[in-house]
This record gives C-alpha cells, sequence and structure tokens, in this order.
C-alpha cells in the first residue's frame, strides 16, 4: 500500500532532485512544496506586491492558482514559470513570505488536501513537523552550506544562468538562518525523522539510503 513520505530539510540541499528520482521509482506523486511559495514570491514581485504586507499577499493566494505537472513543470495562473522561479531573487523572496503565519496556513491546506490520497513524496520545511505530522517516512536531509552552495552553483551554470559561488554561499547561510529563526513552523527536524548528510554521498547512494529506510 502506498504511504507518504516527508523530506524535510535546509534549500539546496538535493531534496527535489531526489525526490523526484524515488517519485518516479515508486511511483508516487512528487510535491515540491518549496516550488509553491517560490510561485507566491514571483507573482507578488511581478504584481508589486509588498512580500512583506501578509493581508495583501494573501489576498492574492485566494486568487492564484499554483499547477504542478507530473514531468515537474510548474505553472502560474495557466503561465509556465518552471526556471523562472529558481532565480535567487526569487530564492529569497520565497524565504520572506514563507515567514508568514497565514500565508503557510493557505499553503498546507492545499498541501495537505493533496497528500489524503497517500504515495506523496514532499519536499519542504514543515513537512515532517507540520503538514504530514503521521507521514510513514520522514527523511530530514542536510549537507554542509559550502557543499550546498557548489551543487546549486554547477546547476545555475548548466541552466546559463549568471553564478557567483560566494554570493551564493552568503546567500544559503542567511536563508538557513531566516528558515530556522522564523517565528512560524521553522525549519526543524521532526524527532521521528531519520538523519541523511548529503556532502558525501552521490545522489544514486542517498536514493538507495532512503530506499533501504522503506517500510515493507
Ligand atoms: O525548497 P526551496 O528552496 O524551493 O524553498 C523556497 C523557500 O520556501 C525557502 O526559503 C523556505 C520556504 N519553504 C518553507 O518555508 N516551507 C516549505 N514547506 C517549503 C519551502
Amino acid at each position: 500500500m502506498a504511504i507518504n513520505i516527508a523530506l524535510d530539510g535546509p534549500s539546496a540541499a538535493g531534496k527535489s532532485t531526489i525526490a523526484k528520482l524515488l517519485a518516479k521509482k515508486l511511483n508516487y506523486v512528487h510535491l515540491d512544496t518549496g516550488a509553491m511559495y517560490r510561485c507566491v514570491a514571483y507573482k507578488a514581485i511581478h504584481n508589486g506586491i509588498d512580500l512583506g504586507d501578509e493581508d495583501l499577499v494573501c489576498e492574492m493566494i485566494l486568487k492564484t492558482e499554483i499547477d504542478m505537472k507530473s514531468d515537474g513543470s510548474i505553472y502560474l495562473d495557466g503561465v509556465r514559470i518552471t526556471n523562472e522561479i529558481r532565480t535567487d531573487e526569487i530564492s529569497m523572496g520565497a524565504s520572506k513570505v514563507s515567514a508568514h503565519k497565514r500565508v503557510r496556513e493557505l499553503l498546507v491546506a492545499q498541501q495537505q488536501k493533496m497528500a489524503l490520497q497517500k504515495g506523496y513524496i514532499m519536499d519542504g520545511r514543515d513537512i515532517g513537523t507540520v503538514v504530514l505530522p503521521d507521514a510513514e517516512l520522514k527523511i530530514y536531509m542536510t549537507a554542509s552550506a559550502v557543499a550546498r552552495a557548489k551543487r546549486r552553483h554547477l546547476e545555475n551554470l548548466s541552466k546559463g544562468f549568471d553564478s557567483d559561488l560566494n554570493q551564493i554561499i552568503q546567500e544559503i547561510e542567511q536563508r538557513d538562518y531566516q528558515d530556522t529563526h522564523r517565528e512560524h513552523s521553522p525549519l526543524k527536524k521532526a524527532d521521528d525523522a531519520v538523519v541523511l548528510d548529503t556532502s558525501d554521498l552521490t545522489i544514486d547512494e542517498v536514493v538507495t539510503k532512503i530506499e533501504e529506510l522503506l517500510p515493507l
């Protein structure tokens, strides 16, 4: 029988890559919850909405449709914005909007509704602690800030984006600080989550380790 898997951890720890591969192997649905916060930041920025104004951001979310296709593409109000939400500006914006309590409540409710059917691999920051506290398997995936920055740097270059490694390290450290110190649902390992440090592991090694943890 299908279960739900919660995959939490700091920015750029490889959660999305791993979740995508596992979902394919297990025939599960991957839900990248960070992409939802990114879509909110993207739309707010493009509509001149102050990311710090919780009321306006929430009002906007109620008029927003986020659609995640099984091939990984993401549509915001019907427009494909898969790559546009991956810039450093949107990363910082997503971190800002995700600090608002009511923004989180609106997105968490959507995530919980989707996972009712089981067979989901959800990656984020609060999946094991808030969104799916009853998930059958919880992983807390981490890696050193430098290892994570190097991966993001290579990813940027491969997509043709300008990239500065030192700047990425600084931004990752700043986002780690913001995500772990915010008042509402800060990034935190669930008590029953298994910790996986991926600093020195290949993608295949991480996937194998998680497969070994799946309940039979
Ligand atoms: O995983 P990501 O880098 O795409 O996430 C973007 C931002 O959204 C990140 O700064 C933290 C926030 N986030 C969150 O607060 N809760 C989640 N479940 C997922 C992401």
